[in-house]
């Protein structure tokens, strides 16, 4: 596989207030619920060793096999399961929050690749317990769950758990997104204490491509939920973490982070520096004539090839983390990713006892891999990462749900210096009010975390030192950051 295509990525949140909605009648949310459901169960309930089954009469196609899962952190209530569409199964976890379950956000996370699973940003960044040697889980005190509900899901199919008979694949992210909107649907009808909770779309690298596409698949799906008198998903905020929106910008800033010192001292020789300063303008017409203006797949699949053999291959062949400049890759990188802990993540979720823990389906036999090889050539092959979504975010802000981009300063493969330029030239309202905002530093702890400037919904946000995977290298800060982003305050 083309090696730019492992995006070992996260995700984001957004926010918008329903009353403003034309279509929100007046009255509370639970109008659209009355004659139509029975209020949940309680999930408390369900047993542990077997799934119970939920179905939803609007979603005639769908249902939810879930089941308790006291593991990972025994101070909340936590649940691992699937939602079946049809014959599309999305395996899921979900945590609740170790504040206050029946009043905090909910949060979707999901992980990049494309064709990487979430277990990597549960066990190995910001869930409950990490899983960051050969002794299995441990308590992780700067997990994500300490202010929200939150749930990771193995997503498209063929990733992690997550399976579909027939041979069924997804190979775009559109595709993607309509099993998500489903699934989302599915998830807060039957965990109905949540319904009409501030929801926020989070995810990580490749996952700058799916949130704004996914989000924006889960507002335009809210007209029909409402039709069919269910409570609209309450989509509050997106929150990317070193994501990919703009293959465009990013491609470009691949010369910044190995040739200048826009992060660390440059990594590359000065003859290689030139050599692909030059082939800068050609990569960037080619780019943006073949794949922008108009696209035309032979002509942008050349393009994308030229500009990876002179802009990313220099990188790779020096050795060096792509996902965080400050140290090199151990091991190989279709192996560990360059980080060795993955492997003990997969050999914690071959275990057959936590298998069986977990519910994973039995049809699933083979060895546990973090990504989908398979998955990742499917979106390649249909050149899925040249369809920028900045537009998406755009069109989210205009209608009042909130964008957090936050990047690690040390990552190459989704750094800050791509996301900072798409976000500033991003078209929109706001636009103007955004770029007159310099860059101040926010803080933690009387220290710097890094810097950011933000108007009207839309937040740029860099963690100083902090690699690809963020809330990996820097917990406490990360943590802070979601924090103050669910709680409406400034960073
Ligand atoms: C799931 O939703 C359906 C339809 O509202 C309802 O009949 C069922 O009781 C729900 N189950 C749970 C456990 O929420
Ligand atoms: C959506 O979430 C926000 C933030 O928590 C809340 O103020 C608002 O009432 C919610 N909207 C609905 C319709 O529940
Ligand atoms: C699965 O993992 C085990 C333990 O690491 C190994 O012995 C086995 O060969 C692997 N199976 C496959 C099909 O790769």
């Amino acid at each position: 596989m083309h090696l730019r295509s492992i995006y070992a990525g996260l995700l984001a949140l957004a926010s918008y207030t329903w009353a403003q909605q034309e279509y929100f009648a007046p009255g509370s949310h639970q109008d659209y619920n009355e004659g139509l459901f029975t209020p949940a169960e309680d999930l408390s309930a369900l047993s542990e060793v077997q799934f119970t089954t939920l179905k939803h009469p609007s979603f005639p196609r769908h249902s939810i096999r879930i089941k308790k899962s006291s593991f990972c952190d025994s101070s909340v209530k936590s649940y691992t399961g699937y939602i079946d569409i049809e014959a599309r199964h999305l395996f899921f976890y979900f945590f609740e929050s170790r504040s206050d379950p029946d009043k905090d956000d909910v949060i979707f996370w999901t992980n990049g690749g494309p064709g990487c699973s979430s277990s990597l940003g549960l066990f190995m960044e910001l869930g409950p317990c990490r899983v960051l040697d050969s002794d299995g889980p441990q308590f992780h005190p700067e997990s994500w769950n300490s202010n929200a509900n939150i749930f990771f899901i193995d997503q498209p199919i063929g990733v992690g758990f997550s399976y579909a008979e027939y041979g069924e694949t997804v190979g775009t992210t559109e595709e993607a997104a309509k099993d998500i909107a489903s699934f989302v649907a599915i998830f807060f009808e039957n965990f109905s204490k949540f319904k009409g909770r501030a929801f926020h779309m989070a995810g990580e690298s490749y996952a700058g491509r799916y949130i704004p596409v996914f989000a924006a698949e889960i507002y335009d799906q809210n007209v029909k939920l409402i039709d069919e008198g269910l409570t609209p998903i309450n989509l509050t905020s997106i929150m990317i973490g070193n994501g990919i929106t703009d293959f465009y910008t990013m491609t470009a800033s691949y010369y910044d982070m190995a040739c200048t010192p826009a992060s660390l001292p440059p990594i590359l020789d000065i003859s290689t520096c030139m050599r692909m300063k030059q082939a800068l303008p050609r990569c960037q017409k080619w780019l943006k004539e073949s794949c922008i203006d108009t696209y035309d797949a032979i002509n942008c699949g050349a393009a994308a090839q030229f500009c990876g053999i002179e802009l990313s291959d220099p990188f790779f062949y020096s050795g060096k983390n792509p996902y965080d400049i400050s140290k090199d890759c151990e091991g190989a990188i279709s192996d560990t990713l360059c980080y060795p802990v993955t492997k003990h993540i997969s050999s914690y979720l071959d275990r057959p006892s936590v298998r069986s823990q977990l519910g994973v389906d039995p049809s699933i036999t083979s060895n546990f891999s973090s990504c989908s090889s398979e998955v990742g050539q499917a979106f390649w092959q249909n050149l899925d990462e040249y369809r920028p979504t900045y537009n998406y975010v755009a069109a989210l802000l205009e209608r009042g749900v909130k964008a957090l981009i936050y990047v690690g300063t040390y990552d190459w493969i989704c750094n800050f210096v791509g996301n900072e330029q798409w976000t500033l030239a991003l078209e929109w309202s706001g636009q103007e009010e955004f770029g007159k905002q310099g860059l101040r530093e926010w803080i933690v702890n009387g220290k710097t975390a890094g810097t950011m400037r933000s108007a009207k919904g839309l937040t740029f946000a860099t963690i100083q030192g902090a690699g690809h995977m963020v809330p990996y290298d820097k917990p406490k800060e990360s943590l802070e950051l979601v924090n103050r982003w669910l709680s409406n305050k400034d960073l």
